[in-house]
């Protein structure tokens, strides 16, 4: 991709004549911030996971590869000096090591060459290093992929290119942000951003994409929430939280969270959002309130609340987020939730009924309900459908974003079980051949036609359309372990061992098992591998899940509907 031509300075920033933001001389502060941040501090190691986890994690795996001494690290304790706690997964490891793990040196390797530089300093990693394809826009660093990078770094103690990526994303997050004459929320952060070289001035710039060049303009809602996420987890696996407590930190945590907590017409806790705002970034009717974002909004706002400092303005803050995370915590799990009992209750509903006494609050139509879910229930198990709202629930199983509400423990312990059981009783059409199906069943047909806008490249069973994306292997191990079931995961993972690093890491997988590459998948798609090295990297030492996951937080009150699920 050749540097966006046409500028026009202003106050140091440029703006594009096509709308795209270059950074200019702002880098130069960039570099002094990352200087100060890099000079020695203590730090605190908090890598815990709960006594339950732990103690659900050895009811299974008595003879497992779990080190005894990493329990000490489980509980909440600090040291004044940086103690490394490194997976036998990292590297560097003896020529010996790798030699029986192939895979695990192959992704490694593929995962060190996708790092991106920003004047001498890595700052993230591109989405695909395929160059036998169109390269699109895969030679960006994407927010959503970075993250499980992001982990596999953390995992090893590298925790640098984690911090140069949350400071680059906030300085981005602080440019005026246009799109054809219309000003973004200053609190968007970018879809993804590229380094640019230009050789003849020998100097780095760095381009960022907030929406306004994305295929179809979508906006990358969940990026904010990934931000925090992640800044969340580099505070916990490193115990530093000198970086979260900057003040441009805190200020960037508050202008991602204000646009979603100002008040409107809503009469939801959930988010109102367009098609295709998060990793499924194409048409897929998946606009209005997709679980795909509410799981990980509620996630960002729970870090949030652990991050924001209680000083005057962050106190002000954190109650808005304490009154919201009540609100959403009961909607989702009331209305979201579906299981045997819950269907059958649909099934049954009265329609048009008016007042606080409805049952039926969202009018939904019995007849809406598709053939395909009364076989895909299980009797033991349940899951958050993908959508609620008036008159409209759409009943696919969505992977990220049930995985995100156990890690997240939106679900409640009870719901987090029932979606583990579903992924056992339905294994054949959620897993199949290749982990994991991003969602079930596929659209096809008159539906896929009018759903997708007849997108050729989720056609069903393929790519966002009911496509197998082994990136997803992370969450899925993350809430296997969560739950106490870690050998859910290693199954899953051994499956994808088969064919990943044979397969050059695709992408997607196609077909109603995922056993073909998909149609259109990149090669050495970055998040696949990293995906691949945080799976199994959680699985040899488990308390890496405290990065990750969030405990129950008493302060919600339970539900006082009908707990269907426990049946
Ligand atoms: C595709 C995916 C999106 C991902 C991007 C870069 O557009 O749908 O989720 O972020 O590729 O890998």
């Amino acid at each position: 991709m050749s540097p966006p031509k046409d500028y026009s300075h202003q106050n140091g920033r440029v703006t594009c004549r096509d709308q795209t933001v270059v950074d200019t001389n702002s880098e130069i502060e960039d570099y002094d911030l990352l200087r100060l941040l890099n000079r020695t501090r203590p730090l605190n190691i908090e890598r815990n996971i709960s006594l339950v986890e732990i103690r659900s994690f050895f009811g299974e795996i008595s003879n497992g590869h779990f080190h005894r001494n990493n329990i000490n690290d489980s509980h909440h304790h600090h040291v004044s000096s940086p103690v490394r706690i490194r997976s036998g997964f990292n590297t560097p490891r003896s020529n010996g090591y790798y030699e029986s793990h192939p895979i695990i040196a192959d992704a490694w390797e593929k995962l060190r060459r996708s790092l991106v530089h920003f004047r001498g300093q890595p700052v993230g990693t591109l989405a695909a290093v395929d160059h036998s394809v169109d390269e699109l826009n895969y030679d960006q660093v994407f927010v959503r992929d970075f993250v499980p990078s992001a982990l596999a770094f953390l995992m090893n103690g590298e925790e640098g290119v984690v911090k140069n990526f949350l400071l680059k994303t906030l300085r981005l997050q602080s440019w005026e942000k246009i799109v054809d004459q219309f000003k973004l929320g200053e609190g968007v952060m970018p879809a993804s951003f590229k380094v640019l070289h230009d050789p003849v001035r020998n100097s780095e710039t760095i381009f960022a994409d907030f929406g306004e060049s994305a295929i179809g303009r979508v906006a990358p809602v969940d990026s904010g929430f990934w931000w925090i996420i992640l800044l969340r987890a580099y505070t916990k696996s490193t115990g530093d939280s000198s970086l979260a407590d900057m003040p441009e930190c805190q200020n960037g945590i508050r202008l991602i969270l204000s646009i979603c907590l100002s008040e409107g017409f809503d009469t939801f806790p959930t988010l109102l959002c367009a098609d295709g705002c998060c990793m499924i970034d194409r048409r897929m009717g998946i606009y209005g309130y997709p679980i795909e974002i509410q799981a990980l909004f509620f996630m960002a706002l729970r870090c949030a609340q652990l991050l924001l400092k209680k000083d005057d303005v962050g106190k002000e803050f954190v109650k808005l987020i304490d009154d919201r995370l009540q609100a959403l915590s009961y909607h989702i799990r009331s209305y979201f939730w579906l299981d045997l009992k819950q269907l059958n209750d649909i099934y049954r509903y009265k329609t048009e009924e008016y007042s606080h006494t409805a049952v039926n609050k969202f009018n939904v139509m019995p007849d809406s309900l598709p053939n395909w879910v009364f076989d895909f229930m299980p009797t033991r198990g349940g899951y958050f459908i993908g959508n609620v709202s008036p008159a409209r629930m759409d009943f696919r199983w969505f992977c990220l974003g049930n995985c995100v509400a156990i890690i997240s423990s939106l679900a409640t312990p009870q719901q987090a079980s029932a979606i583990m059981d579903l992924i056992e009783a339905r294994w054949e059409e959620l897993v199949g051949e290749m982990p994991l199906k991003i969602c079930y069943p596929a659209i096809e047909g008159h539906e896929w036609r009018i759903v997708t806008g007849c997108d050729p490249k989720n056609t069903r069973w393929s790519y966002h359309n009911g496509g197998s994306w082994p990136v997803l292997i992370w969450l899925l191990t993350a809430a296997s372990i969560k739950t106490g079931r870690p050998q859910i995961a290693r199954r899953a993972i051994e499956l994808a061992e088969h064919r990943l690093s044979k397969d050059h890491w695709p992408e997607y997988y196609d077909g109603k098992a995922g056993r073909y590459v998909g149609k259109q998948a990149r090669k050495f798609q970055t998040w696949s591998i990293a995906g691949y090295l945080v799976a199994k990297m959680m699985l040899e030492d488990p308390s890496h899940l405290g990065m990750i996951s969030l405990e129950e937080d008493k302060q919600i009150k339970p539900i006082k509907r009908s707990a269907s699920w426990t049946c």
